[in-house]
């Protein structure tokens, strides 16, 4: 895992890959701004650091499971973006066809791109489009660590293209899941919850013979609760996740 320093990012074009994944309320407001605050000591670093450009491309929702890309725009992210920087954050809706334009804004910008899954070919990791994204910049930073177990043109076949970099949020993380790995002598306890319940069970499985106790609450423990055929009222479920819950 190769880290950030001022020269490396020094006059380069940074295609960095964040996770504004975050929820909206009934009237477009966004009720969670945690992930995108957490960006900014990255951006600012970049921006301190003379960064030509920096592109940011993230993912929000999932909208082609969905079909609906209009509910997915990335837009109302750069005008909040735009208030935490108190700085203009250029929005281009479809890099492929936008290369001039991301050319001719001045350096020392910040550039969001339109939600990255609109694009069939981020979650094939396809080839060919993680290569005219790469083309963007001159270096890949990954600051999107909790979408990074994805095999997706954005996160992983970018980095056969540009020199790949760890994001400060990344390193934090691979820092704290060492320690864990460390923990040894029965003295680790894990909590896990959420509602993304396909990516949760196999951490169960990763973390019951090392753990002492797994300990799990939300919609997580109200599927194995129900697997196990238990009533659990109106609480949410994961349907489909039923037989692997047992
Ligand atoms: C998340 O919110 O867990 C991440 O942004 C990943 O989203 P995904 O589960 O839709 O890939």
């Amino acid at each position: 895992m190769r880290y950030l320093t001022p020269e490396i990012v020094k006059n380069k074009q940074i295609v960095m890959r964040v996770d504004f994944n975050v929820d909206f309320d009934n009237r477009g407001n966004i009720i969670d701004d945690f992930r995108i605050q957490r960006t900014l000591p990255t951006i600012k670093f970049l921006q301190d650091n003379q960064a030509k450009k920096i592109i940011l491309i993230s993912h929000l929702g999932r909208p082609q499971e969905e079909n609906n890309f209009q509910k997915f725009t990335l837009k109302p992210i750069q005008l909040y973006l735009e208030k935490l920087l108190d700085k203009k954050v250029y929005f281009i809706e479809d890099f492929l066809k936008e290369k001039q334009e991301i050319n001719e804004i001045p350096s020392g910008n910040i550039i969001l791109l339109e939600n990255i899954r609109f694009y069939p070919g981020e979650e094939k990791n396809d080839i060919n489009f993680a290569k005219q994204l790469s083309e963007l910049g001159d270096l890949y930073i990954n600051e999107a660590f909790s979408v990074s177990h994805h095999q997706a043109a954005s996160l992983n076949a970018i980095t056969k293209f540009l020199p790949a970099y760890a994001g400060f949020l990344l390193k934090e993380e691979i820092d704290s899941l060492d320690k864990i790995k460390n923990i040894s002598g029965g003295k680790l306890v894990i909590i896990l919850g959420g509602a993304k319940i396909k990516d949760k069970l196999p951490l169960i499985d990763a973390f019951i013979n090392k753990a002492q106790y797994v300990l799990v609450g939300g919609a997580l423990a109200n599927t194995i609760i129900k697997s196990w055929n238990f009533e659990v009222g109106k609480s949410w479920i994961d349907q489909d996740m039923l037989e692997q819950a047992k």
